[in-house]
Order: C-alpha cells, then sequence, then structure tokens
C-alpha cells in the first residue's frame, strides 16, 4: 500500500477545490438564471442557499473524506462498514462523476473551439450574421464535436495523471489566478461600455414579479451544482487535506470565491450583451451566441474574445479534472490500481461515455432518436437527471450520514482541528440535521412536478 497523497499547502487545496466550484455553472448558468428569475431577489435568495445549505455541506464533505482518508466509496465503508447501505452514498458520487464529466466536457470542447476561432481571429469581421451560424455548426458537427470532445478529456486526464500535488494542485496554482486576473480585466472593460448601468439594472435590481417559488428551487439546485456538491468531489479533495489544515475557513473562502466568480461574470456577460442592443438569451446561446456576436464587434475584439474563451477553458478544466479525481481515486484507493493507470483508464471510460453526448446535435449524421432518452436528446437526459436527481441525492444523503449516524467524537474533533470557528459548530450541525434534508427535499418535489 503506498502512502496517501496530500495537498503541498492550505492554499493549494483552497484554489484546488475553488477550481472545481469556479467553473461552467459560474460563468454560463449562473449569469441566466439570474437574468430570468428577477435578478436581485434571485441573487439575495441564491446567497441565502449558499450560507445555509451549500456551506453546511461542504463542511460535512470535506470533514468526510479528511476523517476517512479515502475516496467516496471507501470513506462510507470506513465511517459506516463495509456492507453499510451508507456505502451507496459513495457509489452514487462515483456515478455522478462520470455522468456529469461525459456531457460537461462536450460544453468544454465547445469553448475550445471558440478560443481557437478566437485565437486565430476568425471570430472578428464574420458580423452578427456571419457569428450566429458557427454555434449551428458546431453543434450539428458530430466530427467536429467530437474532437474537441476527447482533446479536453486528453487536457483532463493529463492533468490528473501528474498526482494530487504535482498535477492538481499544480495546475490550480496556475489556472485559478490566471482566471481571476482575466476576469478583472474583462470586468475593467465592461465597466467601460454604455451598457454597464442597464446590466446593473439587471442583474442587481429587484424585479419581484419575475420572481416565482420555482426560482428558490432554480437557486438552491444552482448552490449545489456551483459549490460542486453532492458528488464527492470535495470528499475527494477534502481526503487529500492535512489533519491540521481548517475545514470550515476553507470551505468559507471556496464558497465566497465561487460567489464573487459568479457575480462578476454577470457584470462582464451583461454589459457585452446590452452595449451591443442583444437580448439577454438563455441557455447555450448566451455565451456561444449572444456572446461571441458582441465581442466581433468590438474594438480589440480579438484579444477580448480570446481571453473570455480561454477563461471559460481554464474554468471548466479545473472542475473537470475534480470530477475525473474521484473516480481515478475510486480506482486507486478500492482496486488498488497505479494512478497512471486509473487516470488514463476512468478518463478513456468517460470519454466514451461522452460520444453520445457530443453526437446530440449530430442529426445531420444520425437520426435524432438514435441518441435519446426521456424525450430529451441525450446530452439534455444526462445533464437533467445528474442536476435534478443525483446531485441532490447525493448531498442529501451526506447530509444525513454527517448529522445523524457518524460517531460523534470523531466529527467534532475534525471539525476544530485548526479551526478557531468552533463557535458554528453548533450552528452547522443543526442545519446539517434539519434545514439540509428539507430544503433538499424541496428540489425532489419540484423535480416530479409536485410543487
Ligand atoms: N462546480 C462546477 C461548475 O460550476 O461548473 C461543476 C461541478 C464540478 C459540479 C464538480 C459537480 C462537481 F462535483
Amino acid at each position: 500500500m503506498t502512502k496517501r497523497s496530500h495537498w503541498n499547502s492550505r492554499i493549494g487545496f483552497v484554489l484546488a477545490a475553488a477550481g472545481s466550484a469556479v467553473g461552467l455553472g459560474n460563468i454560463w448558468r449562473f449569469p441566466y438564471l439570474t437574468g430570468e428569475n428577477g435578478g436581485g431577489i434571485f441573487v439575495l435568495i441564491y446567497l441565502a442557499c449558499v450560507a445555509l445549505v451549500g456551506l453546511p455541506v461542504m463542511v460535512a464533505e470535506i470533514l468526510i473524506g479528511r476523517s476517512a482518508q479515502s475516496s467516496p466509496v471507501g470513506a462510507f465503508k470506513s465511517l459506516a462498514g463495509h456492507t453499510s447501505k451508507w456505502v451507496w452514498v459513495g457509489w452514487l458520487g462515483v456515478c455522478s462523476s462520470f455522468v456529469i464529466l461525459s456531457y460537461y466536457s462536450v460544453v468544454a470542447g465547445w469553448s475550445l473551439h471558440y478560443t481557437w476561432l478566437s485565437v486565430t481571429g476568425r471570430l472578428v469581421g464574420l458580423g452578427p450574421e456571419g457569428v450566429k451560424p458557427v454555434f449551428g455548426e458546431l453543434y450539428q458537427s458530430a466530427p467536429m464535436s467530437l474532437a474537441w470532445h476527447l482533446l479536453f478529456m486528453g487536457l483532463t486526464i493529463a492533468v490528473v495523471f501528474g498526482g494530487v500535488s504535482k498535477g492538481v494542485e499544480r495546475w490550480s496554482r496556475i489556472l485559478m489566478p490566471a482566471l481571476l486576473i482575466m476576469m478583472l480585466v474583462l470586468l475593467g472593460h465592461a465597466f467601460s461600455l454604455d451598457g454597464f448601468t442597464q446590466a446593473v439594472h439587471f442583474v442587481f435590481g429587484f424585479h419581484a414579479d419575475k420572481f416565482t417559488s420555482i426560482g428558490a428551487l432554480e437557486a438552491l439546485g444552482q448552490a449545489f451544482f456551483s459549490l460542486s456538491l453532492g458528488m464527492g468531489a470535495m470528499l475527494t479533495y477534502g481526503s487529500y487535506l492535512h489533519r491540521e489544515d481548517d475545514i470550515m475557513g476553507s470551505s468559507i473562502t471556496i464558497s465566497v470565491l465561487d460567489t464573487a466568480i459568479a457575480l462578476i461574470s454577470s457584470l462582464v456577460l451583461f454589459p457585452i450583451i446590452f452595449s451591443y442592443g442583444m437580448e439577454p438569451s438563455t441557455g447555450p446561446s448566451l455565451v456561444f451566441i449572444s456572446v461571441p456576436i458582441a465581442l466581433s464587434q468590438m474594438p480589440g475584439a480579438t484579444i477580448l474574445a480570446t481571453l473570455f474563451f480561454a477563461l471559460l477553458v481554464f474554468a471548466a478544466l479545473t472542475s473537470a479534472i475534480s470530477m475525473l479525481e474521484v473516480t481515478t481515486s475510486y480506482f486507486i484507493d478500492e482496486r488498488g490500481w497505479q494512478r497512471r493507470r486509473a487516470a488514463v483508464l476512468a478518463g478513456v471510460v468517460v470519454a466514451i461515455m461522452g460520444i453520445p453526448s457530443a453526437l446530440s446535435g449530430g442529426t445531420r449524421y444520425f437520426g435524432s432518436d438514435l441518441v435519446s432518452l426521456l424525450n430529451k436528446n441525450w446530452f439534455d437526459s444526462m445533464d437533467y437527471l445528474a442536476s435534478n436527481w443525483m446531485l441532490p441525492l447525493g448531498g442529501l444523503g451526506i447530509a444525513l450520514f454527517t448529522a445523524w449516524r457518524m460517531d460523534e467524537a470523531l466529527r467534532y474533533d475534525h471539525f476544530l482541528s485548526g479551526s478557531r470557528l468552533r463557535i458554528f459548530y453548533k450552528w452547522w450541525l443543526l442545519l446539517l440535521k434539519f434545514l439540509v434534508p428539507v430544503a433538499i427535499l424541496l428540489v425532489f418535489l419540484h423535480a416530479v412536478g409536485l410543487i
């Protein structure tokens, strides 16, 4: 048995975990959800969801990982017993990471394609009519979507292959500060645009008429996805954390960083959209159609578009790494495989699983029903299954286990070690016992259409 790897420093862990949290969910999904659900009022509710539900679950995940010093399946085996039903929570995490990464990588691949187009100056000068069909062509072209998806998976495998401190931590230390700097440059630029005031009003104004109870549930689901909770990514990263490092303090830093990036993204995207008189559209078209159209008309378009799409790739890469790390660590811990073999094999399986998602738009090549399920295409089915069911279910299991089943002394000990925030212990436990399970059950009732 080889010795378990650990992070080189607490800041390395914080950057890697923040890298997992900051991803396509922040830059692409949060802005349009905010626009759709009443701006400021949605933001307020989202903040409450992060603080009262997301943060407690994050602390619980990291704490389980660190106390068990193992990835999800092994962690529940060692804390609850080998034959315990709780081990299913670990299995669910491993399955979720396979499912999410398989389609996440397709979207990340699209970002790579746009980065390539931007660097080579091919978005510039096309004009709105020229930029618009670019996404359709990519989405419908099976070979292109597939090639970019495979390239992105190759990059992800290469980082995880390097190990915890020499791969994941090293790259997070490079990519995360780069991402922050790029974000601030783009924010500075957005600030100088005419549409900035309109964007601030759109994002932070209280448009209560647009807000419904569904918006509150969307906020909760988004908090889960954005903070990378419910599939054992934080648990796995927690298992590489040193005994003396503060879990509560780190979780607060990670959540604040993730939320700040989501808010800044909105203040980068919407001024661009409004300054060119475009509609704040929803879904993939916001980032892959509206934004490129606006960017391509701006002075300095090549640089701005390259910055924006490279930022998207960086954000997606650090999140994808955390998902592949979950499956890789499963093979290492449970099957005793060497890291390199585990990373490559898990990565290849995910890459193959992503093929139907990459082909989902390819109706030109394949009948669309070939890759469909649940009346949605394969891509949308995977997204629906993972964000509405698998992540919240995993989060529920983690919260219930930590609050009601875990050994009290062990829990208390790990919460306190290295932390000056011991006054939060009681509150944390209270939220985990009652509020978190109720909130997650509401998400389920919403998913089955009962509320
Ligand atoms: N948090 C990532 C994002 O916002 O894009 C997505 C994600 C990563 C979800 C890792 C779940 C996960 F375990």
